[in-house]
């Protein structure tokens, strides 16, 4: 069953998802090299506090910290710790918070500068696919309506599509029906419908589309080793146009990724 969210129940989700906003641009200013992961998720940490919401990873399925920090050929799921950010690094640094009974999650891949050609491009590549999976989020589409956009256009990129993680519907917990993965066929898939909120997460490989786990449980990494990047909106469900409950905004007063390529 795929809830239905009446708007007062949005404009719940929606300022869940404003502060995660706000989080990850407070991280962003602090996303330099020398800064350890660590550093950024007890950033994170006070600021959801000072914000009267809770961290939602910590704890969740025993998940150790605020954050999710996965860098260059870590995909997703990456633990903070002590290491180092240096030149040339992305990072995907990856929130969620628990505000009013309803749950926020959202995502965004920094550079830092001055990365390659070939990582700047990844990045636009996927920053653009989330938009486009966005579109495809309309009343009368289907979920595969979303993961195809993301696919098509990606692949043309020269990039590929991790399989096995996937976006999901957000509300009353943090992840609910539907899967909503990042490749598929048009037409195919749960039918769309007005109220219906969930986060659109494209993870794309520079190289091969295989991951693995490390032995922490967690990390997600690219078996080529090669560079991933990940973006996440969460979005509501309507008739013409989805309505982007997450936003990029504060980060990108303080980011521009042009700025960080080589
Ligand atoms: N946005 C990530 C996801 O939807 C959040 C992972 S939560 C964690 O999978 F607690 F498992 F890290
Ligand atoms: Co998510």
């Amino acid at each position: 069953m795929i809830a239905i969210r009446t708007s007062e129940e949005i404009e719940c989700l929606r300022q869940s998802n404003l502060l995660v906003s706000k989080t990850l641009a407070e991280v962003g200013r602090h996303i330099k090299p020398g800064t350890t992961t660590i550093e950024l998720d007890h950033k994170a940490y006070e600021f959801i506090r000072d914000h009267q919401a809770v961290p939602a990873f910590l704890g969740y399925k025993g998940y150790p910290k605020t954050l999710c920090t996965s860098v260059n050929h870590q995909v997703v799921h990456g633990i903070p710790s002590d290491y180092v950010l240096k030149e040339g690094d992305i990072i995907s640094v990856d929130c969620g918070v628990l505000m009013n009974g309803y749950f926020g999650d959202s995502a965004y891949t920094f550079a830092i500068g001055p990365v390659t050609e070939k990582i700047g491009q990844l990045l636009k590549a996927t920053y653009k696919s989330l938009y486009l999976g966005i579109e495809a989020a309309i009343e009368g589409n289907r979920v595969g309506d979303i993961g195809y956009a993301i696919q098509n256009y990606c692949e043309k990129e020269g990039f590929s599509v991790v399989r096995e993680m996937v976006g999901h519907g957000l509300g009353k917990a943090l992840h609910e029906p539907p899967e909503v993965p990042n490749y598929g066929k048009s037409g195919k898939g749960p039918k769309l419908k007005r109220g219906m909120v969930m986060c659109i997460e494209p993870m794309i490989n520079m190289g091969r589309k295989e991951i693995v786990q490390d032995k922490d449980g967690w990390t997600i990494r690219t078996s080529d080793h090669l560079p991933s990047a990940h973006f996440e909106h969460a979005i509501a469900v309507n008739k013409d146009k989805a309505e982007v409950l997450s936003t990029f905004q504060y980060i990108e007063e303080i980011y521009k990724l042009d700025d960080c390529i080589n």
